[in-house]
């Protein structure tokens, strides 16, 4: 088979690394890169890590407002596709490139694989719950991480081509786990394993908001251990623009560090005492390498960490971040509700089954 992959931002080069391998051991994959994340610390570093091969295209969309930086994309992939006539196009998650991608292939009449379909916050002002409740409603291939991500889809009335496969970030997490060597990054940071926080925060809803960016940097330097944290370019820059720079630079706790590679990450989470964020994504890194999280948001699309104890959802009120930090439980329990971390494998298979001829 002859299968598009498009990816483009960050979640999406770590989500494609096992996937693509898997993918490619039987088939052809032609990878283009939307060109959605540019910088070398938000894209090429994660190609070149995590052995991604490099993409056959890259469409150099960058930054823009959400209709122009996805209308520009969707012109951009239906040329290529109508070039390169792929049996199916393959789209991850819910940012802008994930829409792009499955509503260029379509209206072409391509059937769209979404790996990672079903998820939900059910809060329709994000704008990637708008792209991934669309991107359902257009695929042909609807692989799902866990049975909620089923169960949500039945509930909008999608049933067929719906296929639970387990999570795609736990086969990352496994191979990467295996490459790590915390050490270094630990001792340029001065940082002792179990003693410090990891920190990332890059949601519009939060970066955007001066009230809201104030809180959590008024939070993160009330905490009772160093916090290291990884500055995505939007909230460095919304820093500057809301006038927060010097209240970040007078917080003697904080670390902040330009964005982090993925091996570095890794490394830094494993060995942190639990992880502050606003992603979505890493809330489940931390679940898989058994570090607590706190979650600056009221809702969060992987339930399983909050009902298992392992993640509380915090929003971003100063007291309470400060507080879920100083309360951080770790549960006895860690079942394995995200699969076996052979997803890439699962998803190869219900490829094939469902386009076998
Ligand atoms: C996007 C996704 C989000 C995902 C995140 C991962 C959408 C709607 N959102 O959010 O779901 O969790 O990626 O990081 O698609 N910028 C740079 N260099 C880069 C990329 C971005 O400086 O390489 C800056 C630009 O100022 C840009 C801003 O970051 O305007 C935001 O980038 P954008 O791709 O629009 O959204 P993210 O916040 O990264």
């Amino acid at each position: 088979m002859r299968i598009v992959s498009i990816v483009g931002a960050r979640p999406q080069f770590v989500k494609a690394a096992p996937v693509s391998r898997a993918l490619r051991a039987r088939h052809e994959e032609i990878l283009v890169h939307s060109g959605q994340h540019y910088d070398q610390e938000m894209s090429g570093v994660f190609f070149d890590e995590l052995q991604i091969p490099r993409p056959d295209y890259n469409l150099a969309v960058g930054s823009g407002s959400h209709g122009r930086q996805t209308g520009e994309m969707l012109g951009l992939i239906e040329d290529l596709l109508l070039e390169l006539k792929p049996d199916a196009v393959l789209v991850y998650g819910d940012t802008n490139t994930t829409l792009a991608g499955g509503l260029a292939a379509a209206k072409l009449g391509i059937p769209v694989i979404h790996v990672e379909a079903g998820l939900r916050s059910f809060n329709r002002a994000m704008p990637e719950e708008i792209n991934r409740v669309l991107v359902d409603h257009l695929a042909d291939l609807l692989l799902c991480p866990t049975p909620a991500a089923v169960d949500h889809l039945a509930a909008e009335g999608i049933t067929r081509g719906v296929e639970l496969v387990g999570d795609v970030m736990l086969d990352a997490t496994r191979w990467i786990s295996e490459r790590i060597d915390a050490r270094p990054t630990l001792e340029r940071l001065g940082l002792r394993t179990g003693e410090y926080f990891l920190a990332t925060v890059h949601r519009a809803a939060t970066s955007d908001s001066p009230r809201q960016l104030e809180a959590v940097i008024r939070a993160f330097s009330r905490v009772d251990k160093p916090v290291v944290w990884a500055l995505h370019p939007r909230t460095d820059k919304n820093i500057d623009t809301h006038g927060l720079r010097a209240l970040l630079e007078a917080a003697d706790n904080i670390i902040a560090v330009p964005p982090l590679s993925y091996t570095e990450t890794a490394g830094l989470l494993k060995n942190a005492a639990g992880l502050l964020t606003d992603s979505g994504g890493m809330q489940k890194e931390a679940y898989f390498y058994g570090v607590s999280c706190v979650t600056l948001r009221e809702e969060t699309e992987w339930v399983e960490t909050v009902e298992l104890g392992w993640n509380r959802l915090v929003g971003t009120d100063e007291d309470s971040i400060v507080e879920a930090a100083r309360d951080l439980v770790r549960p006895a329990v860690h079942p394995d509700v995200y699969g076996d971390g052979h997803a890439a494998d699962a998803i190869v298979h219900m490829i094939e089954r469902r386009y076998a001829d």
